[in-house]
């Protein structure tokens, strides 16, 4: 039976690396390489954990996790396999390095790695918006998406994601293509959420103060559709004119957005409702 994991080694010193080493450096023998050390941020209600000043400390664990900016992956990838191509390794030992990006698989980013001998890649990707400092527990139920090379870096990315308390998910397919699109799809989503929020707001509001009101009560209702859209197929769980079919009212609509900055937002909107409910109408609307 293989061994569970008892070492990591993180690079990276931002908020998914500080995320991390807060949430298992107290389970986990640890090495962390920042490379501005003075910016990482970790939780005060976490372990210590400091940073080693060059890669060989982390290139010595058999699970490697970079969480660098997504741009920099491919070259930090690439000075990690000069690291690992140079120094001794044990004779069958596998070592795994999965990145924590959503755009691209590991195959892609980590292409430098599958050229040194033992080495199996992979991604493991948080759903999830990681804030400064997350405290130790952060990811307890996030949903995690992984995808890797081999069964070895299979087996250890779902292990790292248990300690964690996360949910694995798997994509359709592991193609390029797939994560690309789940990744442009997750975006969507969280970008969406927060843009009609804000241009909500916005539109709505005289001045400063009415503008932070209507974006927490307008931050409240995405929350309550957001606790709906998850429970079961949007034409089932779809509130609001649509929904209900209040052709009137859907007039109304379109009359007082229409000319203000909001007006193609709200169409786009709207025809993404009708084709939802077109697919199939609810048995009744919502309040
Ligand atoms: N934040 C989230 O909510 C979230 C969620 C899921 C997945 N992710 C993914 O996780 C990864 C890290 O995101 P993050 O939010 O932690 O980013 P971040 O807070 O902006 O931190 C990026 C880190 O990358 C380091 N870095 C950049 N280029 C580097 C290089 N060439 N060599 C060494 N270090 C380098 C930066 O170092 P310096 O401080 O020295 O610039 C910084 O520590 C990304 O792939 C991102 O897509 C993020």
């Amino acid at each position: 039976m293989a061994e569970p994991i008892h070492e990591l080694g993180i690079i990276g010193g931002g908020r998914v690396a500080a995320a991390l080493a807060s949430s298992l450096g107290a389970d986990l023998e640890l090495s962390l390489h920042a490379r501005r050390p003075e910016r990482l941020k970790l939780s005060p209600q976490g372990p210590t954990v400091s940073s080693d000043p060059d890669l060989a400390g982390v290139a010595a664990r058999g699970l490697i996790v970079i969480a660098v900016s997504d741009d920099s992956i491919h070259g930090v990838a690439g000075a990690l396999a000069r690291e690992l191509g140079a120094a001794p390794r044990a004779e069958g030992s596998v070592t795994c390095v999965l990145h924590t990006s959503g755009a691209t698989t590991g195959a892609r980013s980590l292409a430098p790695l599958l050229e040194v001998p033992g080495v199996e890649v992979g991604s493991i990707h948080p759903l999830v918006a990681v804030p400064p400092a997350a405290v130790p527990g952060f990811f307890t139920h996030a949903p995690f998406v992984i995808e890797t090379t081999g069964e070895v870096a299979a087996r250890r990315a779902r292990e790292l994601v248990e300690r964690l308390g996360g949910e694995p998910i798997g994509l359709p397919d592991s193609s390029e293509q797939t994560k690309a699109r789940y990744h442009a799809l997750a975006t969507m989503v969280a970008t969406g959420t927060v843009s009609l929020v804000d241009r909500a707001a916005e539109t709505l509001a005289a001045d400063d103060s009415q503008r932070a009101a209507f974006r927490e009560a307008f931050g409240r209702l995405a929350m309550t559709a957001a606790v709906n859209a998850s429970d079961g197929p949007g034409r089932d769980v779809l509130t609001g004119p649509v929904a209900r079919g209040d052709a009137a009212t859907l007039e109304l609509h379109d009359r007082v957005l229409g000319g203000l900055s909001v007006e193609a937002l709200h169409a786009a909107v709207r025809r993404a409702a009708l084709d939802m409910v077109d697919r199939g109408r609810p048995e009744g609307g919502g309040a």
